[in-house]
């Protein structure tokens, strides 16, 4: 920086020193960095940050090469918890989110716990990473009805950044990433909590929010796009505390819409499902049972299509529940951790290609319980 005062503006410098100093003012600067100059036609500013460049070195197009077409990236990086609050935990897991550096984060309810902070909790989130960042929200229970702070102010200060969403941001909504070519249609509900009338929304057999998630996952089919992933903050199966929050039909439905990652929080644990589908041997999934004929795939390497996998990351950062081998549920999950078992603090870290959708269980700093799935096209 001495170099750079010493020149003042730089104007009577060559124009090749011009831009390396240029290059190198602009890497001093505080705050989100600038991407460098680029020699081809820049993406439309709306879906220019959910396109990753190239490969890293390759080198620049020929100035005599036509523009090329938009072409689909290769994967979709982005991760996933719920129920984060504003202590050192959510501290912590968020520095293990920024380490990984997805392109979104699904942010799965219960922020700031605490009505009147949740500006801090935005505040802590932009500082961790970055003001631009999508940090994309679907309401808790604490911020539904207002009483721990209020999904409004939430959606305030951490605004939607994914072009194209469609619905209700904070509540129910959907969109497809990359907006161009995507390879992930992310459909966000809300079932199973109240709002500030008291009342829960109306996901029940039929009713306008369920034709609403049947269509979004439907249209990601006749789109062509290769992954589903719903987020809501409650679950179904648990072998935690909570019963069948998020409603057994609409749960059906997610299966029977082929949803092939369902990600929820609300119990303060992990707990990952093997794949789950409907078919001869299981007629509905039932909650607080277990069948058999619902597991359609029970090994770490699943198929596309086979069925649908369930995941409760609530380890965004509050304090940790129990979690109990006995539940009737347990022969669905694969793995789960908890207060009393392999507890970890952290996130669900997932890359989806056109063929393959990975993701692993990352525990924050201090914490070693792992678990990783694949689930892979024919
Ligand atoms: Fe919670």
């Amino acid at each position: 920086m001495t170099a750079l005062s010493k020149h003042g503006g730089g104007s009577r410098l060559a124009p090749a020193t011009s831009l390396v100093l240029a290059v190198l003012l602009t890497a001093c600067q505080p705050g989100p960095p600038v991407p460098p100059p680029s020699s081809e036609s820049p993406a439309s500013p709306s879906t220019s940050a959910a396109v990753p460049s190239g490969p890293a070195g390759s080198a620049p197009a020929a100035p005599t090469t036509a523009p090329a077409a938009p072409t689909a990236p290769a994967a979709v990086h982005f991760t996933a918890q719920g129920d984060i609050g504003l202590g050192t935990g959510a501290r912590e897991v968020l520095d293990t989110i920024s380490s990984l550096r997805p392109e979104l984060s699904l942010a799965l309810g219960d922020f700031s716990y605490e009505a009147g902070r949740e500006h801090e909790f935005c505040d802590m989130v932009t500082g961790k990473l970055g003001g631009d960042f999508p940090y994309q929200v679907v309401t808790g229970n604490h911020e539904s009805d207002g009483h721990d702070g209020d999904i409004a102010n939430i959606v305030g200060c951490l605004p939607n950044r994914l072009p194209g969403l469609q619905g209700e941001y904070g509540i129910q909504w959907y969109a497809d990433y990359p907006e161009r070519a995507p390879l992930v249609r992310f459909i966000m509900v809300s079932p199973g909590i109240r709002f500030h009338d008291g009342n829960t929304l109306d996901y029940s057999r039929g009713s306008e929010r369920w034709r609403w998630t049947a269509a979004a996952l439907d249209g990601a089919r006749s789109r062509k796009i290769p992954w589903t992933v719903v987020g809501m903050h409650t679950p179904c199966l648990s072998v935690g505390k909570y019963e069948c929050q998020a409603g057994r039909d609409f749960t059906n439905l997610l299966i029977d819409k082929k949803a092939d990652l369902v990600l929820t929080g609300h119990d303060h644990n992990y707990q990952r499902t093997h794949q789950l589908g409907r078919g001869q041997g299981c007629p509905a999934l039932v909650p607080d049972t277990f069948s058999g004929g619902c597991l359609t795939d029970s090994d770490s390497a699943m198929v596309k299509g086979s069925g649908t996998v369930f995941a409760t990351v609530g380890t965004g950062g509050v304090g940790l529940y129990e979690v109990n081998d006995q539940d009737p549920e347990a022969p669905y999950f694969a793995a789960w951790s908890g207060k009393n078992r392999d507890a970890a603090l952290g996130t669900l870290d997932v890359t989806a290609t056109a063929d393959r959708l990975s993701a692993r269980f990352v525990p924050a700093a201090g914490y070693t319980f792992t678990d990783s799935f694949e689930i892979g096209r024919k």
